[in-house]
């Protein structure tokens, strides 16, 4: 028998798919209140984004692991756009509650974003990572978590996963319209491989978009902190302080493989050619390149 939630539903807002009870909260969202000293954190799902929560938060306590660990990372930065059933706060509610400065999280696309944070000119970050390690690891977590229903076949898992019909739409429209938007506002857009690649130069590239200098040893500090290794380990990190009810550790891990290529293990070769020319196409005139091996 199927333990997953069988009446979870997507819901379309302005033309995106959304968890259904986040669409029946949207007005919280859209009229959230942002200030202007936030950081936002933006990824379409599996992206890393509890990697570069992590990566902000060092930076911003100046490298002391011990202030980072004193919470859960869930806790730390709220994930606007979650609505669980009670008795859980839903997200916009925790981040009200939130002295500054705050740390926050969103995988809604640029279209999404409630206004405020456009209006206040807030600091975004938005972290990108190649659709085939994506699709992969999202299909693992439907897995994993009892938020999301079964995945059901790979093979249909996936071709929903490029036409759209998923969590927060289509991969395509997430990663192009945050790379336009990046051009009107303070916004850093930054790639998973790019941060497996060289760590130490992308949270660089993190700390002086922050206005915050790095010594040498914090910069080596942060990398070994949040390196997969570590973060796989560490429970305020690995999400293991979850219960069960919403992430099945035992079914797989929520810090899975952290590598870029998994998805050779996955995808058949026409899978990973007819995404190739998908990805040709719709990226084409956006001049957005995804490297998918290092
Ligand atoms: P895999 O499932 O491919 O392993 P998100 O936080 O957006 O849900 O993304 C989760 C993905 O990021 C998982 O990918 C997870 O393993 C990966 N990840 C998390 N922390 C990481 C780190 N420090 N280094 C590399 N990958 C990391």
């Amino acid at each position: 028998m199927d333990p997953k939630p069988k009446g979870w539903r997507l819901v379309k807002i302005e033309g995106v798919p959304l968890a259904e009870l986040t669409a029946k909260n949207w007005n919280q969202i859209k009229d959230f209140q942002a200030r202007p000293d936030d950081v936002l954190i933006c990824t379409f799902p599996k992206a890393g984004t509890a990697w570069i929560q992590e990566i902000v938060e060092m930076i911003l306590h100046g490298g002391d692991s011990q202030k980072c660990d004193q919470l859960p990372i869930y806790q730390r930065s709220p994930f606007l756009d979650l609505f669980l059933p009670k008795p859980y706060l839903a997200g916009v509610k925790e981040a009200e509650e939130m002295p500054s400065p705050r740390i926050l999280k969103t995988h809604l696309s640029a279209k999404l974003l409630p206004p405020s944070f456009w209006k206040q000119n807030c600091k975004i970050i938005y972290l990108a990572r190649n659709i085939k390690d994506s699709a992969v690891s999202s299909f693992c977590f439907h897995q994993m978590t009892h938020l999301l229903p079964s995945p059901g076949d790979w093979n249909d898992f996936l071709e929903n996963y490029i036409a759209g019909e998923c969590t927060y739409g289509s991969w395509f429209d997430h990663v192009c319209g945050w790379w336009e938007a990046k051009d009107h506002y303070p916004i850093l857009y930054l790639f998973y491989e790019d941060l497996k690649e060289n760590p130490a130069q992308e949270i660089g590239k993190v700390a002086r978009f922050l206005g915050v200098e790095l010594p040498e040893s914090v910069l080596s500090q942060i990398v070994q902190h949040t390196a997969f290794k570590s973060m796989k380990v560490n429970p305020m990190t690995n999400f293991s302080t979850l219960p069960s009810s919403i992430l099945d550790h035992t079914v797989s891990s929520y810090m899975r493989k952290g590598t870029v290529g998994d998805w050779k293990e996955h995808l058949t070769v026409a899978q990973s050619e007819r995404i190739d020319d998908i990805c040709a196409q719709k990226l084409r005139d956006s001049g957005l390149i995804f490297r998918t091996q290092l």
